[in-house]
């Protein structure tokens, strides 16, 4: 194969070179193009265009194969372990014994907010959306750590990255215990990561959380599931923010708010949105469908479709099993999750769907899962921003770490005025 392309422009060759990924992925390096040609390339979307080289994840879209750090994903179903997870992907190898313990101690001892930080939370109404202060709070996190927005050495990120990872679940609980003006459970340092997370989020005074262990393995699978994803929309609005030397709480701040929209992780609260307007009866599993393919309207079937899944999402399809496995053995059938397999089955069969390569994605199960643990929707992209988390600050070090890294900074086409004059107010008709 060809290690260079030929690019004509104007009767002249240009060679361009290519490089190959591990995988076989190829690519046009077109670093220097305009320099070379004045022409730039033009990708809305970003469909086309590799913005790294990363060592993180790999993903075959057309295989429905999704690797953390070479290892395939359906590994981690038998006995899920979102911390270990969180060391493979930001250290780039499974911990030994010694760094696995050390690193789940420090999450027990980073647990704690400052108490200063946790009557910010006082300063938000009853239905501020979780995910707003999720953001806020985290770049909040950065005022109590300016030791740590310049991390020298590996160690300093260590503990930037436990500080991130454990607190996060301590903001989330404490989101939603002020939504619904219920006391904040401070972090009990006898439980996991997991286990932690459900006590903070549902112990009552007197009446401490049991996490069951089914409870515990799904939504460890949750988490790990969703915890990196190469250069989705947020972890590259984190490498983005991080690449102008941005530390990593006010990086990862922005992720959130990238997360939030219902086209990347908000699409698991408009799934069960869905789910229950069919449920209700105000539309039936067709109709849905048939509104989602029409051109007229905005409906999308939503946990629908990828990027770059072209066949199938391995996530969607472990997601479906733990769903189905953790009902049944919580003797808590939901009607969503027949209504979930209806539009399934509607949708495979269907050639708009068929034709556009349109298949599960991760968010169209996820969603009954939190449900059936007895977290709101209005949480549920919170904990996808918990899950993605290891893979946010993976990127951000893997890219603070490349010799000569520049600032993102994309150009554009202008398609605007052309040079026009100032009118003053007063000549203005
Ligand atoms: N329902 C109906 N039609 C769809 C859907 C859907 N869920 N997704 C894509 N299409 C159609 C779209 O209308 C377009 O049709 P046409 O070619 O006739 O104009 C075609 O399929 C290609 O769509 P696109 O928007 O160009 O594809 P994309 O790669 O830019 O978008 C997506 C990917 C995930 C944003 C999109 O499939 C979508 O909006 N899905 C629903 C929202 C959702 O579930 N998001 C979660 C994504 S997975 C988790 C995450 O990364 O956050």
């Amino acid at each position: 194969m060809s290690d260079q392309a030929t690019l004509i422009l104007d009767g002249v060759n240009h060679e361009l070179p290519i490089i190959t990924g591990v995988e076989g992925e190829r690519a046009i390096d077109i670093r220097d193009l305009r320099e070379r040609t004045g022409h730039i390339t033009l990708d809305p979307g970003y469909g086309n265009t590799g913005s790294c080289l990363s060592d993180i994840t790999f993903i075959d879209g057309e295989n429905g194969i999704l690797r953390y750090r070479g290892i395939p994903i359906e590994q981690f179903a038998t006995s899920p372990n979102f911390v270990e997870v969180a060391w493979l992907l930001i250290f780039g190898q499974l911990p030994t014994a010694a760094q696995y313990t050390s690193f789940a101690d420090d999450l027990t001892r980073f647990a704690n907010l400052d108490e200063g930080m946790k009557h910010h939370f006082e300063g938000f109404p009853r239905a501020a959306p979780p995910m707003a202060i999720l953001s806020a709070m985290i770049n909040a996190l950065s005022c109590f750590h300016p030791d740590l927005h310049e991390l020298d050495d590996e160690d300093q990120f260590r503990m930037a990255a436990a500080r991130l990872i454990s607190k996060i679940r301590t903001i989330a609980a404490y989101a939603y215990r002020h939504s619904v003006g219920k006391p904040y459970n401070y972090p009990d340092p006898r439980l996991r990561y997991v286990p932690n997370f459900l006590h903070m989020m549902f112990s009552q005074p007197f009446d401490q959380y049991v996490c069951d262990e089914t409870v515990r393995d799904a939504l460890n699978l949750v988490l790990i599931l969703h915890a990196d994803h190469e250069q989705n929309c947020s972890t590259s609005t984190v490498r983005m923010v991080g690449s102008s030397r941005a530390n990593l709480f006010a990086s990862c701040a922005a992720g959130v708010c990238a997360l939030w929209g219902p086209l990347h992780g908000g699409a698991n609260v408009a799934v069960l949105d869905m789910l229950e307007q069919i449920h209700k009866g105000n539309i039936t599993p067709d109709e849905y469908v048939s509104m989602a393919k029409s051109k007229d309207s905005k409906v999308r079937l939503m946990g629908f479709g990828h990027r770059v899944y072209k066949n199938f999402d391995p996530r969607a399809q472990m997601l479906r099993t733990v769903t189905e496995r953790l009902l049944e053995r919580l003797g808590k059938p939901d009607p969503l999750l027949d209504i979930a397999r209806r539009l399934e089955e509607i949708a495979l069969r269907d050639p708009y769907f068929v034709d556009r390569k349109l298949y599960p994605n991760v968010d169209f199960y996820s969603g009954i899962i939190m449900r059936a643990i007895g977290i709101p929707a209005d949480m549920f992209t919170v904990l996808f921003a918990i899950g993605r988390l290891p893979g946010w600050i993976a990127h951000w070090w893997e890219q603070s770490q490349e010799q000569g890294g520049k600032i993102a900074r994309p150009r554009q086409i202008y398609t605007g005025n052309l040079q026009t004059d100032y009118v003053p107010l007063a000549d203005r008709g």
